[in-house]
């Protein structure tokens, strides 16, 4: 039997994911602000400690497969400095606090979420991102309240920050040189709590319609197919995947960037 820990299972993809997963036979180990099999702040250092001493207690002394979905969308008046605590270092210190157990797993694979806004939102902050990629929290905290904007436009910048994050560990001796998979996928508009909580604002709701037009099936995605996506990832299927940062969007990022991706190498000659 695989075990997989996943992050923010309580709601929305997560929730979805470890439904998923425990009919697909894993034994699941949920963490969440409450309402899971642990119960921890991952916005916090302390509460980052206390999941991951929590995980490799339950888990029993390996990990095949471990899943971060916990994250926050930016909000009117939500300071960017939680997303940042939230969205980028509640991701990566997890990922850093369980890499040990993945290495004593069976074909282990780590997924972060982080989302099609990295290529879709325009004109985010990219100081944000390289202060979050430096790792100092209290700094990163400080770029994102004094220098950078409004918490709606910056989720995006959060999201670059772990995809980047993913990929330059994927490629190190730690991560695929010990044979841990790590990847992302980035998915579009996913129809889930934290949408709904932007529809019920009045400045987020009318962005959010904005944003819809641009799927080209016409439709929000659903919570079950991102867990496809992410079983498919987890699994023993997926096993040469690493460094991947898989959109999952309804068309989105191949309407608005269509010729971005992929991109020549040009060296000079
Ligand atoms: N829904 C979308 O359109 C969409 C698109 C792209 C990426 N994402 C990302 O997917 C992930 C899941 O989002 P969702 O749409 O399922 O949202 P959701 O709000 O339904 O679920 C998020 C979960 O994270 C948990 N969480 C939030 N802060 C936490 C904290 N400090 N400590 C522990 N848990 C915390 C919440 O309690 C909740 O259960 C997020 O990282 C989100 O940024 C979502």
């Amino acid at each position: 039997m695989r075990t997989v820990a996943i992050t923010g299972a309580g709601s929305g993809i997560g929730a979805a994911t470890a439904a998923r997963l425990a009919a697909d036979g894993y034994q699941v180990i949920g963490v969440d602000l409450r309402g899971a099999d642990i119960e921890a702040d991952l916005g916090t250092p302390e509460g980052r400690r206390a999941a991951v001493a929590a995980v490799t207690e339950a888990a029993g002394g390996s990990l095949d497969a471990l899943i971060t979905c916990a994250g926050i969308a930016g909000m009117p008046g939500r300071p960017t400095s939680l997303l940042a605590s939230v969205n980028y270092f509640g991701t990566v210190e997890v990922m850093d606090g369980l890499r040990p157990l993945l290495a004593n797993g069976d074909r282990p694979s780590a997924v972060a979420i982080s989302s099609n806004s990295t290529t879709t939102a325009p004109n985010y902050t990219l100081a944000l991102v390289d202060a979050l990629l430096a790792g100092d929290e209290a700094e990163a905290r400080r770029v994102a309240d004094e220098v950078a904007g409004e918490s709606m436009l910056e989720y995006a910048a959060t999201k670059l920050a772990v995809a980047r994050w993913v990929r330059r560990n994927a490629v190190t001796p730690e991560w695929g040189g010990a044979g841990i998979r790590l990847n992302a996928i980035a998915p579009g508009m996913i129809a889930t709590p934290m949408i709904d909580e932007g529809r019920s604002d009045a400045t987020v709701a009318p962005q959010l319609e904005m944003f819809q037009q641009t799927i080209a099936l016409g439709r929000p995605g659903r919570p079950e197919e991102m867990a496809a996506l992410l079983a498919f990832l987890a699994g023993t299927e997926s096993t040469f995947f690493c460094g991947s940062i898989v959109f999952s969007d309804g068309g989105t990022d191949a309407l608005l960037r269509t010729d971005d991706f992929p991109v020549p190498w040009v060296l000079p000659t």
